[in-house]
Order: structure tokens, then sequence, then C-alpha cells
């Protein structure tokens, strides 16, 4: 390993002013949501959209603002061909195995694929798909599994989705016929039984969630193989520690169910859960930026790596998306927002970085990439995960009018689409480095091997984990890009990200993962294909890339990001302001 830059030292130093206020602030919430909900028993009737926020483009030229027809119908097509596979030979199941045609059960078998895909089915109008959909998830029994629950991927699929489609239906998204006012209810009641379920997720002292709940025994469980045991030199912790995603990535959902069914409770624990991050009593080394894994017990960092990366990434999404989401008269939507400016600059300033271009004759562009902070050290990589953030910090620059973040959003998507056209397949990898060009003397990472070598070469990065896992978060960015600059371009890359994946993805029954993005071509592999593709279809696959694929060649009025708020794993919820 060669040396490393230093940062300044960190300090978490306790605050016992700012302890108060997240008390008070606390206090100040629950009696206000108690009082609030309680003289305005909330909506079980569909309500007209709200007036909503001034998000999307409005000056399209030149028909853009339509769809593209063509192109939508072939990712729809895709969509079905994902649907049928998985209903001839998985129904029920959580995935199907896409290359052998078996299935896996790591959701807890409530039929993960059916819950998470059901709003995409929802958009695309794929109305036989949904109603067979429903049909399931109104028999789910989501108060056994065998297997521990995960309170954070339990929210995001399963319990996003079914307040999702109860808002799709209530705007008139969902035909009668398709789902009746009967099954909207029952889905509603799913919601709510699956939402007490997790309840014991946040008995802890801090309100932060437990990794795991134990249904049989209704009691919130640690996580034995956790990574935070990743280096036990410097970590030493009896209780669980969480990353800010697992905390912060449930209020949107929750605060949803408040609103339909008039019970404040999901909203109180999803913003108590957060609340030791957004109001943290720590002070951190930048701005905004939370120092993690933290104790849930104690609400302690007990590590400091900083970024907006895998685990940490849907808290930051969240702040935004929060203030974007809650009537304003919502307390705390100001802290969020401050918080989120926070967190960007401080992404701008100490996690961001230009690649430099390697010696002539190489590659001579510089792009734009997110590392992390990890201790003193900087760690010059990026995951596909973090390519969430030009779309998000873009949405915050058009919603807070600031302009400087839409820049610097767009030359984070220019970074995220540069790993795309680097590759032979033309799909990104998995995660990736580059030698910083400003700022970081020493990086962690260093190019070693023959073939990192030449990647770097050839494109200025090269790539840690090579391989595609059906990730959206470039295809999201692209989506928030249209939607927000109208340039036609974003089309274009979206089109030709589907083009490839179509190309290299598809697979006997559904789209596999990719092993490697640099080497596709069949006769580089043994002659049965095997090792080429990975025989894993994760639900986001439809949940989200099929979605924000279809969204971005649509008519730019479904799904209106002037109205809807999509959640982390892209089931869109109406705003209420
Ligand atoms: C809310 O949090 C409390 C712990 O403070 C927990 O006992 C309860 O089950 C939770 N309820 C819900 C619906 O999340
Ligand atoms: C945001 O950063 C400023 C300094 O730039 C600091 O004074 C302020 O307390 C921070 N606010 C939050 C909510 O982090």
């Amino acid at each position: 390993m060669p040396g490393f830059r230093r940062w300044g030292k960190s300090k978490f130093q306790k605050n016992p002013e700012s302890s108060f206020k997240l008390l008070a602030a606390v206090l100040v919430i629950t009696l206000y949501l108690i009082i609030k909900e309680f003289s305005h028993p909330t909506v079980h009737v569909a309500r007209p959209p709200a007036i909503g926020a001034h998000i999307q483009f409005a000056d399209w030229k030149n028909g853009a603002d339509r769809a593209d027809r063509e192109k939508a119908e072939k990712v729809r097509n895709a969509m079905k061909y994902t649907f049928e596979k998985y209903r001839e030979n998985a129904w029920g199941k959580d995935d199907i195995l896409p290359v052998s045609g078996g299935h896996s059960s790591t959701r807890n078998g409530w039929g993960a694929f059916i819950v998470d895909a059901a709003t995409t089915m929802a958009l695309m109008g794929l109305w036989d798909e949904l109603a067979q959909a429903v049909e399931h998830i109104v028999m789910i029994d989501f108060t056994r599994s065998d297997a521990l629950v995960d309170p954070f991927e339990t929210t995001i699929r399963y319990l996003g989705s079914m307040v999702s489609l109860v808002d799709l239906y209530d705007a008139g998204v969902i035909p009668e016929n398709v789902i009746t006012s009967e099954a909207r209810d029952m889905i509603l009641e799913q919601a709510v039984t699956l939402a007490n379920c997790l309840g014991p997720a946040y008995d802890t002292p801090t309100g932060m969630p437990w990794p795991r709940v134990d249904l049989s025994k209704s009691k919130g469980v640690g996580d034995p193989p956790s990574v935070y045991k990743a280096d036990p030199k410097k970590i030493k912790y009896d209780h669980p520690a969480v990353g800010p995603a697992r905390a912060g990535s449930s209020i949107l959902e929750n605060r949803a169910l408040t609103r339909l069914t008039g019970n404040p409770i999901y909203t109180k624990n999803s913003t108590l859960s957060w609340a030791p991050l957004v109001w943290s009593k720590w002070t951190p080394a930048f701005h905004g930026l939370v120092d993690a894994p933290i104790d849930i017990v104690t609400g302690a960092p007990v590590g400091r790596q900083r970024h907006w990366d895998a685990g940490h990434d849907s808290y930051y999404e969240y702040l935004v998306k929060m203030t974007l989401l809650a009537p304003q008269s919502d307390p705390y939507l100001d802290s969020y927002k401050t918080t989120f400016i926070n967190a960007t600059k401080s992404l701008r300033k100490y996690l961001g970085s230009r690649s430099a271009p390697p010696p002539p004759p190489g590659y001579a562009m510089q792009h734009l990439f997110i590392g992390r902070s990890n201790d003193d050290w900087y760690e010059n990589r990026q995951s596909h995960l973090a390519c969430f953030a030009p779309g998000t910090i873009l949405l915050a620059s058009k919603f807070y009018n600031l302009p400087e973040f839409r820049t610097y959003a767009l030359a984070l998507l220019e970074g995220c689409h540069h790993t795309y056209t680097s590759t032979p397949s033309k799909i990104g990898p998995e995660s990736w480095s580059w030698i910083p060009k400003f700022g970081f003397e020493d990086p962690v990472y260093l190019p070693t091997t023959t073939r990192e070598k030449a990647e770097r070469k050839a494109s200025g990065f090269w790539s840690a984990d090579p391989g595609y896992k059906g990730r959206p978060e470039y295809v999201e960015s692209l989506f928030y890009a249209y939607r927000i600059t109208g340039e036609t371009r974003f089309r274009e890359w979206a089109w030709e990200a589907f083009e490839a994946i179509e190309k290299h993805c598809k697979a006997p029954y559904g789209y596999a993962q990719l092993s490697d993005v640099y080497r596709v071509n069949k006769a580089e592999w043994p002659s049965d294909g095997g090792g080429r593709w990975k025989d894993v279809q994760e639900s986001f696959w439809a949940a989200e890339t099929l979605k924000y694929l279809w969204l971005t060649f649509a008519d730019v009025d479904v799904a209106n990001l002037d109205r809807w708020v999509f959640t982390t794993e892209a089931h869109p919820l109406r705003m209420m302001r």
C-alpha cells in the first residue's frame, strides 16, 4: 500500500446543548403529529393531486415532452418478459434465477419480486400482470417468517411498494377494474400489518433501528455477520452498529403511511430513527456528513466512514425527498434541507475528485467521481450505487434553486456515463478507482495488475469489481436529468444503456447479472457460456431499472416529478404540498 494523505484529525466531542435540542425536537414532533392527525384524520378517499412543486423542465420543444413510443415499448417488452418468466417458473418465490430457471428466497419468501415490481406494472399499464400481483399481495402473511427480517430491505421493497400502490390507485393511475376499492383497502391493511411487524426494530434507546427483527419473538436483534466486524482492531463495540442508510431510509414510506391511515406512530418512529443523524450530538469531521457506523444503543459513531456510497446513500437521498414529500407545515423540513445542502457541499469539497489523465499517449479527459473518506484516508473508489447522487442533487438544485448544484450534478453524471461508454459491453462496472488529479496526493488505491494499468490508460479509471448487477442508479439519474433539464442527450444515453443491457443480460429466464462488463464476447468464455452470467436477478431490476428506463421514454406527465416523489426503491408517492 502506498503512503496516505492525512485528513485533519477528526473530533468526536459531545455537545450537551444539542442533546437537549434533540430531545426537544422529538417532543415537539410527537405532539405536533398527534394533534395534527387527530384534528384532521386523513384520507381514505381519493383526492385530486396536490399542487406540488416546480421540478420538471417547463419549456419543451419539438414534442420532447411526449413519449418516444417505440423505445418505451421495447423497455415495456423487457418488463413483460421478466414477469412472464418469473410467473411460469418461480411464482410466489422471492426471485427467479434467470439462467437456470430456479428460484431463491432471501427476502423472507413473501414473493419480493411480485410486490417490488407491482408499481412498475402499474405505471406501464400492465393491467393483467398487476391484477395477478395484487391477488398475491393481499394473501401474504407478513406476520410469519422462518428467517430474520431486515427492516431496511423490507421497508423499501415491500412496504414502499404497497403504500405506493394505494397512492397510485387514489390518484386514479390504476383503474377500478384492475384494483377494486376493496382490494385497495386490503393492500393498505397489509401495509399496516407489515409496518406493525417491523415496529420492534425501533425499540432501542436512541430510536435507531435494530439490523434485524425476529418476528416469532417480536424483538429487534443484531446481525451476526455484520459488516462492521471488518476492522476489529479499530472498532470495539458490544452493540449493533448501523450505517446512515439503515436509520435514514424509512421516513418517506412511513410518512405516507401516516397520511393514509391517520396513525402518527409510523412517522414518529421513522423520525426518531434518523433524528440522531440529523440532530447529531457529535461534531462531525465534515459538516452534514455522518460519521459511521453508529452504535444503535448510544448513538455514538464507532467508525469514521463518511461517504454517499453503499450503506450511507439513501439517508442523503431522503433528506431532500422528505422536504418535497411532506406538507410545508411539517416541522424540521428546514433542518433536513440545511443538512442536505451541507452534505452536498461536503461531498463536493471532501469526497469528489477528478481523474488525472494517464501519461501520454493515454486518454486525455478528466472525469468527476465520488470517493470516500475513511478515518484519515481518502479512498479513491466509487461504486455504481453512488451514481444515484447526480439525480438526487439535480432534484435539490431545482427545488432549492441552487444552480451551482446543477452544474456539479451534471458533471457527476458525466462521470457515471463515462464508466458506461468505456467498456466493451457499454455497461459500467460495479466499482472503480482513479488517480485523483488534485488534492489527494497519496490515494489508497493504485493500479497494479496489467489489466488495471491498461484500463486506466484507456479510460482514466480502472474497475475494482467489473461485474454488473442489474442496478438502476445510472439510469435513475438519467431519468431525473431528462425530466429536469429537458436535454434529449439523456434519452440517448438511456437508450444506449438499455440496448447494451438487453444485448448482454437477457437470459433464458430473465435478465442475468454479468461477471465482467469488459468480457462479454461469448468467445471469451467456455462454450456453455458458463461464468459470463451470474444466475441472479434482484427485484430492483424490475422495480427500478426497468421503471426508470421506461419513464425516461414515457410522456413526461407520467409520474410527473412536480407531484410525485420516488422512494429509494423507485416507488412513487404523492406529494403532500
Ligand atoms: C414504534 O416504536 C416503539 C419503540 O419506541 C415500538 O415498540 C413500536 O412497536 C413501534 N411501532 C411501530 C408501528 O413502528
Ligand atoms: C451547515 O454548515 C454550516 C457551516 O457551513 C454550519 O454553521 C451549520 O451549523 C450547518 N448546519 C447543519 C444543519 O448541518
